[in-house]
């Protein structure tokens, strides 16, 4: 029987959530309809991620956890990033499993829904040239923050990173492509638009980079607010730097991950630039605009690391004063080359180092989240907070930000900053007080 009803459920990264949404669209001009928050369905697609050990075995168990309660389960696809590292041999692990489909062959998942329909287990993890954007439907639906995929795959093979194998070789979306989607975006309603990439910054179309087209999308009537994510240090040129100092709807706002402070560390990662030079590029964003709040990604306990490079991380973590930070115990993959690194470091110290480095990064959010009480700005309203009357959005430099306005998903409001909190700011609306 061909399902009527599907579910989506999306781990890991932001490609992720898009990909899951672009999932949902197509399913939807095939004649399915998802299914409410806490109903039945019967597909149900589990987008996957494979970046750490816990995040891949979880895959499994929530496969686990669709049977129901007579016995019976849905239509089961694994996909994302799992379903493409682990392939057919997936279906072999778990039996529940009816599809496998990798994240650059999902646009085939309603004709290996039909196979599965009848009795087939399809798996589909090849990653084709035609580009599977081209056989997606149009954009129809948009929140008012939408996140646009530009740029997928990755070519940097750090030695812990499962991306390259899992998401394939570096390619960029063509530019034409990419504003014909932020135009439909914008029609349906998002007022900002996340440009999206494993390696967004490494976008490229004859010659110009990320900045060229970050001030091409500037141009569109409607776009109010760009951001973009996950840059790579060695792919932030100085065109992106001076966008951030010169193109208005480029919020304040940069995601750069240096993994750690300690340059041996660095290079056994394989990560291509040291310390210095990562320091070297936050300097030249911050020369340009001086209000960008910081944002990075650490591993702790990679192989080999002591205790001293460890301190070397928190050193470049009180240097940068991140207003945000992503922290992560580093977890052996299958295939890489440090999963066979000698010198795995202990359990315990790891959790002791991320203890650590959790502490003093929280501080510098703390104190990011504080140098920006009294500060007069501009929310994105984007749902509804827990309290009548509340909303809450996000201010240039990504806080969350909850005040009490009538205004509606979507709108940009006249904020005060009055509040600050561990993850979040209270804004107190200016118009009313202006009017
Ligand atoms: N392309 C991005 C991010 C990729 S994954 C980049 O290069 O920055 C997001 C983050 O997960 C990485 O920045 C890294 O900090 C973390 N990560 C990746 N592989 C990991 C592993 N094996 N163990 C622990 N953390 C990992
Ligand atoms: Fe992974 Fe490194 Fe590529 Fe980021 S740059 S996706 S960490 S291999
Ligand atoms: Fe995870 Fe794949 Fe994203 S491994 S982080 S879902 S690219």
């Amino acid at each position: 029987m061909i399902p009527k009803t599907f579910k989506i459920k999306s781990f890991g990264c932001q490609m992720n959530v898009y990909d899951g949404e672009r999932m949902a669209e197509l399913l939807d001009s095939r004649g399915m309809r998802a299914a409410g928050e806490d109903d039945d369905a019967d597909l149900v697609v589990l987008n996957t991620c494979h970046i750490r050990e816990k995040a891949a075995e979880k895959a499994y168990s929530d496969v686990g956890r669709l049977r129901r309660e007579d016995g019976s389960k849905p239509l089961i696809a694994l996909a994302g990033c799992v379903a493409q590292a682990e392939g057919a041999e997936a279906r072999r692990r778990s039996p529940m499993i009816d599809i496998v489909v990798g994240p650059q062959a999902y646009h085939r998942l309603p004709d290996m829904v039909g196979e599965a329909a009848s009795g087939k287990r399809p798996v589909d993890t090849d990653m084709p040239a035609i580009s599977k954007f081209d056989a997606m439907p149009a954009r129809r639906r948009a929140a008012p923050s939408a996140y646009l995929t530009v740029q997928e795959g990755c070519d940097k093979f750090c030695t812990y990173c499962v991306v390259p194998y899992t998401r394939g070789a570096e390619i960029g979306r063509p530019l034409r492509d990419i504003l014909d989607e932020a135009r439909a975006l914008i029609d349906c309603g998002a007022r900002e638009i996340v440009l999206l990439g494993q390696n967004v910054n490494a976008w490229r179309e004859a010659g110009a980079g990320l900045a060229s087209l970050i001030r091409q999308l500037a141009r569109i009537d409607g776009l109010e607010r760009i951001r973009y994510t996950t840059s790579h240090p060695n792919d932030m040129d100085d065109a992106l730097i001076a966008a951030h100092g010169e193109v208005e709807q480029l919020m304040p706002y940069l995601h750069l991950p240096v993994q750690s402070g300690s340059d041996r560390v660095l290079k056994t990662m394989n990560r291509s630039h040291s310390v210095d030079s990562y320091l070297r590029i936050l300097d030249k964003v911050r020369s340009v605009r001086p209000d960008i709040a910081l944002s990075g990604d650490f591993i702790v306990g990679f192989p080999g690391e002591t205790e001293e490079e460890f301190q070397q991380t928190l050193s470049v973590v009180d240097a940068v004063c991140y207003a945000s930070a992503y922290s992560f115990k580093y977890s052996p993959r299958p295939g890489t080359p440090a999963a066979a690194m000698d010198d795995q470091i202990e359990r315990a110290v790891m959790d002791d180092r991320l203890q650590r480095l959790q502490e003093r990064i929280n501080h510098h959010q703390s104190a990011f989240n504080r140098s920006r009480i009294g500060t007069e700005t501009q929310v994105l309203i984007e749902r509804s907070g827990r309290n009548p009357g509340q909303m809450i959005g996000k201010s240039p430099w990504l806080q969350s930000v909850h005040v009490e306005t009538a205004a509606t998903p979507g709108e940009i409001i006249d904020v005060t900053l009055v509040e600050a909190g561990p993850r979040s700011m209270t804004g107190a609306e200016r118009a009313l007080a202006a009017a």
